[in-house]
């Protein structure tokens, strides 16, 4: 069969999880085809492995994150490789990566020699994506589950960066005299089991999900706001859930008065993100 005849059969099965883009997928992974318009080149040509392509479609169409089945994960502007231990990179997510990119410009220069930390680290995305940036900054990436930072490594081996894997609990892998510029973390923050799309709780892996209370991984990593770890110039940058702001402002107005800090909305118009910033001088950072 050739990806045209594939194409059209697939687009006639109305399966929700067999959407358009997903179809584009799946045959691009296929045929090794980058682009789409590498496949549009090749409609005509014969399937390469129809046998696994079939497996893969059935898999996709009973609701298994298309992620998963191909391995792959697209997150700004490449590919990282996933598998069910490590949660598939959201467009939230790069939202967050895109915009801490020019805050660390904004702040510390195009080439600073700078040390970064992403906290939770999962698939390595956001560590990774600003080393391939600041290729002068030390990074750390660090993670809980074993499982989950070898599959960073691997994405950081085929990004063909140097990165500083840590096993650990939250802050307990960075050293007190490491003097960090910035912390990045999108961590767990989802209270409420209910509150998550089925697809989600089924595939993907809870140690990324949940926390209890929601604030806790926030207010540890914030802890290190009063110790000798961080720099004297420093920057916080956090993914939250879109409730959480009133109780995020609560914790550092109680514990950090006086620290400069900034939500952000995603481009949906949520609250989806906290920036902590100490920066001697700069009254605003955009
Ligand atoms: C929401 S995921 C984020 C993964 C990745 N940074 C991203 O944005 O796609 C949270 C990550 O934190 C890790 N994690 C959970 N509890 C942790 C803990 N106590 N200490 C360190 N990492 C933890 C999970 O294994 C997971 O990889």
């Amino acid at each position: 069969m050739t990806y045209r005849e594939k194409y059209f059969q697939l687009q006639k099965l109305n399966n929700k999880y067999l959407n358009l883009s997903a179809i584009k997928t799946l045959l691009q992974h296929d045929g090794n085809f980058k682009e789409f318009f590498n496949l549009i080149n090749h409609f005509d040509d014969e399937i390469n492995d129809e046998k696994t392509l079939d497996e893969y479609i059935l898999r996709v169409s009973n609701g298994e994150p298309l992620q998963y089945v191909i391995g792959e994960a697209y997150f700004v502007n490449s590919n990282y490789y996933v598998t069910p231990d490590v949660l598939i990179p959201r467009q939230e997510t790069e939202e967050l990566a895109v915009a801490t990119l020019k805050m660390i410009v904004k702040m510390f220069g195009k080439e600073p020699k700078i040390k970064i930390v992403d906290i939770g680290t999962g698939s390595g995305i956001l560590g990774i994506y600003l080393k391939e940036y600041f290729k002068n900054s030390h990074v750390i990436c660090t993670d809980i589950s074993e499982k989950v930072l070898q599959i960073a490594e691997k994405n950081a081996k085929a990004h063909n960066v140097e990165i500083d894997f840590r096993k650990g609990d939250m802050i307990e892998p960075i050293k007190e005299e490491e003097k960090v510029d910035v912390i990045i973390s999108n961590p767990p923050y989802i209270g409420d089991k209910s509150t998550v799309d089925p697809q989600t709780l089924k595939y993907e892996p809870h140690l990324a999900l949940f926390a209890s209370p929601k604030t806790k991984y926030y207010e540890k990593i914030m802890s290190l706001i009063d110790t000798f770890v961080l720099n004297d110039k420093f920057l916080m940058a956090f993914e939250i859930g879109e409730d959480m702001k009133d109780e995020l402002t609560h914790i550092i107005e109680s514990k950090y008065k006086g620290i400069m800090y900034k939500f952000e909305k995603d481009i949906y118009g949520k609250d989806r993100y906290l920036y902590i910033v100490k920066n001697e001088g700069i009254t605003y950072v955009a």
